[in-house]
């Protein structure tokens, strides 16, 4: 079983028994346009699904796919540095955290950006980015005004920094042949994908509230003309003949945009509603079960638990 090496705000582990459900029975390639953590495509990948099939991962967090490219090319190095980190957060862990992120990770990544803005990561730099996404607040990935990652330490016990496993596992899966990593918006799933591939978009969750702050993923926010021009993706990816899956919030929005909407109809999409638990909210009482919207034109496979249709 390969788990992702990172936690993610929206990662969807909790909501794998209904994702399954919508997984096609055959498909040619698979492609994530929001990968985040990849709790689908190591999901697809620990199944066996994907073998013989090529496979594009895309997001525009630029630090992201630099650790995943770097973890893929020099996993043993990035244990390494892990593991001298880890040893350091056992004496003072708060005081370590803030050491490495403001000493370290954000000097260097400022060292190593490019002219197109993306980061050419190392192994060092990969180790302090999997190093504060496993110790700082809630797995969350925000930076200020100045593009400096700002994260306050989390509250960890015992927090799992360095496993060399399940490190050299996720690198087996990203370099397995036919994998590709794309730093870019969701729209590049356009331009690749093609008739019978698998899309499953899992895009940043309009709030359910105006204070909720699922969207503060990068910088920039995913706001609704982003969620309207999503829509028209994923529908014209349906009339293109590709297997597609959305995860999204049942914030009214979303509603008008998919539940309410003949165009999404007419291209052979529904939309279900499953429960599912939040585990990433800075306010607790938030953390109870929501319902989440499944978008999809997949049959759905009945060995996996029902999910409600509501349209
Ligand atoms: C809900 S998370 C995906 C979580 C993922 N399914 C998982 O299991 O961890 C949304 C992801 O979309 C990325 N993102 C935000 N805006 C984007 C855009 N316009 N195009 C592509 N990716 C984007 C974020 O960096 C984040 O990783």
């Amino acid at each position: 079983m390969t788990q992702p090496l990172l936690k993610w705000p929206g990662g969807k582990r909790q909501l794998l028994p209904h994702l399954r459900r919508f997984y096609p029975s055959s498909f040619n390639r698979y492609i994530e346009p929001f990968v985040g953590s990849g709790a689908v495509f190591f999901d697809l990948h620990a199944s066996g699904r994907l073998r013989d099939h090529d496979v594009v991962l895309i997001d525009s967090n630029a630090d992201l796919i630099g650790c995943y490219e770097t973890v893929r090319d020099a996993p043993h190095a990035i244990a390494d540095a892990l593991e001298r980190l880890a040893a350091a957060h056992a004496i003072d862990g708060d005081s370590h955290y803030l050491a490495v992120r403001n000493e370290r990770f954000n000097p260097m990544r400022d060292r190593l950006r490019r002219a197109d803005g993306g980061i050419t990561y190392t192994p060092e730099l990969a180790a302090m980015f999997i190093y504060l996404n496993r110790t700082g607040f809630n797995g969350l990935f925000r930076l200020n005004r100045r593009g400096e990652f700002n994260v306050p330490p989390g509250r960890y016990l015992r927090p799992r920094i360095a496993d060399r496993e399940r490190l050299a596992r996720v690198a087996e899966a990203l370099a397995s042949t036919g994998v590709r990593l794309i730093w870019g918006g969701f729209e590049r799933a356009c331009e690749i994908a093609e008739h019978d591939d698998f899309v499953y978009f899992d895009p940043p969750y309009a709030p359910l509230t105006p204070t909720a702050s699922f969207t503060s993923y990068t910088a920039a926010c995913f706001d609704r003309d982003d969620q309207a021009r999503l829509q028209k993706t994923v529908v014209g990816l349906a009339r293109r003949g590709c297997y597609v899956l959305v995860s999204n919030s049942t914030a009214d929005e979303i509603a008008e945009l998919y539940e309410g909407c003949d165009v999404v109809r007419a291209a052979g999409l529904r939309t279900l509603r499953v429960a599912a638990r939040r585990a990433i909210n800075s306010n607790a009482s938030r953390r109870g079960p929501v319902e989440e919207y499944l978008i999809t034109n997949v049959t759905a496979d009945s060995t996996y638990a029902q999910a409600s249709q509501t349209s």
